[in-house]
C-alpha cells in the first residue's frame, strides 16, 4: 500500500533512473565518535562514547569510526571496549600512516568481530610541503607501507579490513591521486576513502572527481569507493549525494553534521535524501534504522554539549513545525502538502502547529479539537477575535492560553 506521499513521488517527473534493475547499497560509516569528537569543546569520556556506539548500532550504521587510539591512553581505551561490547557494525581505528600508530590501532581493535584499520596522510601539494615535508615519491611509499603494515598485523583476523585515506584529496594532482589509490589497492586497501578534507570542491567537480577515479584506476573495483566531506562551504551532503551517483557506496558522515570546523556529512540528511526521493535515487538504499534518527540526534547534542540549530534539516526543533496560517490549514488538510518526510519515519512524535498571530482559524480550530473542543462556526469567529489579542501579545499561543480562553468563552455563555 503507497502512501499519498509514495503515490505523489511515483508519478513524479523525474524519470533519470527509470531503467534501473538493482539497487545498490552505500554503506554508512559514522565518525562522530573521531571526527565530530574533535570538534572545539565536544570530547567525550569512555561511558559517553560506549553508550553514543550502542546507540549508533541501534541505528544500524555499518562502520563506527570509534577513535584515534594513538592519540591518548583514554581513546585506547574507549576504542577497546566499542570493539569488545558493541556488536553489528564494523569498529574502526584511525592511525597516521607511521608503524606506531597502526600498531595502535589494531592493538585496540583486535579483538572486534570485524576491525578495520585506518591509516591516512595528506597527499596535497599543500600538506606534503608544509606538514609531512616529503616529496610525491616519498609520501607515495609512506601510504604503500602503512597499508602493507596494517595488512600484515590484521592478516589472521578473517573480519578485518584496511582502508585507505588520501587526505585532501580535492586538492590533489589528478594523476598522483590515481597513483596513490592504485598503489594502496595493490598493498590491501579494500575501502579507498576520498577525503575532501577542506570542503574545496563544488559538486560537479567532485561527482567528476569520483568518476574519473573509477575510469581511471585500473584496479579499483577491488576496492569501495568512499568519500568523506567537510562543510566549509555548506556542501557536504551534496557532494557526497553526486559522488554516489558517480560510483562512491561509502559515505562517512556523522550524526548533526559535526566535525572539524563546518563540520562533516550530516548522517541524516545523506540518508533520507535517498529514502525520501527514492524516485530519483531508486539504485541505491542504506540499512539505517530511521526511527532512530532524533533520538541519537539529541543524545549526541546533550552528550557533546552542542545544540541542534532549530531549522536543521530533519532533526531541528523546527524541521516539522508550521507557523504560517496557509501552511497550517494545507498540513491539516494533507499532510505532504507541506511535508517530504513523515516525521514519525525520523522519530518525532509528530508534526506541530505552531498558533501564532499569523495561524488562521482552521488551525485553532484543530487544536481546540485536540484539546477536547468542538466549536461552532458562530463561536470560531469570537474565539478566534480573543486569540488574536493574546497572539499579538506573545510569539507564541499555548494550550494553556486556548484553555484560559475557552474557559472564558463558556462563562460567557
Ligand atoms: O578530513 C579528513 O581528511 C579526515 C581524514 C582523517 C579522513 O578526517
Ligand atoms: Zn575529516
Amino acid at each position: 500500500n503507497l502512501t499519498s506521499l509514495e503515490q505523489q513521488t511515483e508519478h513524479s517527473t523525474i524519470t533519470k533512473k527509470e531503467n534501473h534493475t538493482v539497487s545498490e547499497k552505500v554503506y554508512i560509516f559514522d565518525t562522530t565518535l573521531r571526527d565530530a569528537e574533535q570538534t572545539p569543546g565536544a570530547a567525550l569520556n569512555l561511558g559517553e562514547k560506549l553508550e553514543i556506539a550502542k546507540h549508533l548500532a541501534k541505528l544500524k550504521v555499518d562502520i563506527i569510526e570509534a577513535g584515534f587510539p594513538v592519540s591518548s591512553p583514554g581513546d585506547f581505551d574507549a576504542v577497546t571496549r566499542i570493539s569488545n561490547e558493541v556488536e553489528g557494525p564494523e569498529i574502526c581505528a584511525l592511525s597516521r600512516v607511521i608503524e606506531k600508530d597502526i600498531t595502535a590501532a589494531w592493538g585496540a581493535i583486535k579483538d572486534a568481530r570485524k576491525p578495520r584499520i585506518h591509516t591516512f596522510v595528506g597527499t596535497s601539494p599543500i600538506h606534503r610541503e608544509r606538514i609531512t615535508r616529503t616529496s610525491p615519491e616519498e609520501t607515495l611509499q609512506m601510504a604503500i607501507d602503512a597499508v602493507t603494515y596494517a595488512k600484515s598485523l590484521s592478516a589472521g583476523h578473517p573480519g578485518a579490513a584496511i582502508e585507505f585515506s588520501p587526505m585532501d584529496a580535492g586538492r590533489t594532482e589528478l594523476s598522483y591521486l590515481y597513483e596513490v589509490v592504485e598503489a594502496t589497492i595493490a598493498a590491501g586497501a579494500t575501502i579507498v576513502n576520498i577525503p575532501e578534507t577542506v570542503g574545496w570542491t563544488v559538486p560537479s567537480e567532485f561527482g567528476k572527481l569520483i568518476a574519473d577515479i573509477k575510469a581511471n584506476v585500473p584496479n579499483i573495483d577491488r576496492a569501495i569507493i568512499s568519500v568523506h566531506c567537510h562543510n566549509d562551504l555548506g556542501l557536504a551532503v551534496a557532494n557526497s549525494l553526486v559522488a554516489i551517483e558517480n560510483g562512491a557506496r561509502q559515505v562517512e558522515c556523522t550524526m548533526n553534521g559535526l566535525g572539524e570546523r563546518a563540520g562533516n556529512t550530516s548522517l541524516e540528511e545523506v540518508v533520507m535524501a535517498i529514502r525520501t526521493r527514492r524516485d530519483y535515487f531508486s539504485d541505491y538504499y542504506t540499512d539505517i534504522n530511521t526511527k532512530e534518527i532524533v533520538p541519537i540526534s539529541r543524545r549526541v547534542s546533550r552528550t557533546m554539549g552542542i545544540p541542534v540549530q532549530p531549522n536543521k534539516a530533519i532533526v531541528g526543533a523546527n524541521a516539522f513545525a508550521h507557523s504560517s496560517g496557509i501552511h497550517q490549514d494545507g498540513i491539516i488538510k494533507q499532510r505532504n502538502t507541506f511535508e517530504i518526510i513523515d516525521p514519525a519515519d525520523v522519530g518525532w512524535q509528530e508534526s506541530q502547529i505552531i498558533l501564532s498571530p499569523r495561524s488562521g482559524r482552521n488551525a485553532l480550530r484543530h487544536r481546540l479539537g485536540a484539546l477536547g473542543y468542538e466549536v461552532t462556526p458562530e463561536q470560531i469567529e469570537k474565539i478566534y477575535a480573543r486569540f488574536l489579542e493574546v497572539a499579538d501579545k506573545k510569539k507564541e499561543v499555548h494550550d494553556a492560553d486556548l484553555e484560559a480562553i475557552m474557559r472564558d468563552e463558556v462563562r460567557s455563555i
